[in-house]
């Protein structure tokens, strides 16, 4: 490209034609839950020869907004013109001045939500942070105010699951057609099922199936045969789909009953049933 002025003018033209790859906004996100099953999504995806996302989660709406786009572009990876750009971030979700900022740059941006039942989700969350602390105190005492039977409602990992209040802000800057809900349960017993759901919803065509998983009875989740980055059968990380710990069954029904009406509010916004009990 260096070279002289004709191959400068290649290049040029190969550009804006789409036949170099260069890097471009993400036109579609997704934007949580935490402990959802967002990691497993975006490695689905990306087997997608049409889809190139970021490989880390870029923060950018929540962390770095003040960067500017110039550096969120240069998180992504390059694309061709016939490819899209994704990235994912479950941040996004909860954080109260994300929607205002994703309408800004683009009206148009492609939404993507994995969520799993706010109780198992809330558990999750609290194992991924006891595995990096010593001395954690033990669920049912955070969950609860001081031993009573209240539901500490601004404990964050409880906070997440209140999907309905989260999706009510988001809805308030784009409508309910640039939202895709993927359910996290189904993502584990029937990866196709929900990916083909995606790739219709992204306008791609249905090329991720059957064939790229095998499921991995010792690590008793959905694996991948192959990928962009391994040609041989592997897993996500250890850190994905770890065990919980015991919970005493009834914290656990009392944040059930806590959650009801709160998912019942998810379903009619969503008009989805995710089978939370
Ligand atoms: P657990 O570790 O609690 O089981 P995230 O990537 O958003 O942090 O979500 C992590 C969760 O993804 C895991 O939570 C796990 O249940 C879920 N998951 C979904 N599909 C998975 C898969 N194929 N392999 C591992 N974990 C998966």
């Amino acid at each position: 490209v260096k070279g002289n002025a004709g191959s400068l003018r290649k290049y040029q033209i190969l550009r804006q034609q789409g036949l170099m790859p260069s890097k471009q906004l993400p036109t579609a996100l997704i934007i949580g839950v935490k402990k959802g099953g967002t990691r497993a999504l975006l490695e689905f995806l990306r087997l997608h020869p049409a889809i190139r996302a970021a490989g880390s989660e870029v923060h950018f709406f929540d962390h770095h907004y003040i960067k500017g786009f110039h550096w969120y572009r240069h998180r992504m990876p390059p694309t061709l013109s016939t490819q899209i750009t994704m990235e994912k971030t479950p941040s996004y979700f909860v954080t109260s001045e994300v929607p205002r900022r994703v309408q800004r740059m683009n009206p148009a941006m492609k939404l993507i939500l994995v969520v799993r039942d706010p109780v198992t989700r809330a558990i999750s969350d609290y194992t991924q942070v006891k595995s990096k602390r010593t001395n954690m105190p033990k669920f049912e005492d955070l969950a609860f105010l001081n031993g009573s039977k209240i539901v500490d409602t601004t404990w964050v990992p409880l906070k997440i699951g209140v999907y309905a209040r989260h999706l009510e802000r988001w809805l308030q800057y784009f409508p309910l057609s640039q939202f895709l809900f993927v359910s996290g349960e189904r993502l584990i017993v029937d990866p196709v099922a929900e990916i083909t759901r995606v790739q219709d919803f992204l306008g791609l065509k249905r090329v991720i199936c059957e064939k790229h998983f095998y499921f991995n009875a010792t690590k008793g989740f959905p694996c991948l045969l192959k990928s962009e980055e391994r040609p041989t059968p592997h897993c996500l990380g250890k850190n994905k789909g770890r065990s919980h710990p015991y919970i005493d069954p009834v914290a656990i029904q009392r944040l059930r009953d806590f959650y009801r009406p709160f998912n019942q509010r998810f379903y009619q916004l969503t008009g989805m049933d995710f089978g939370w009990s």
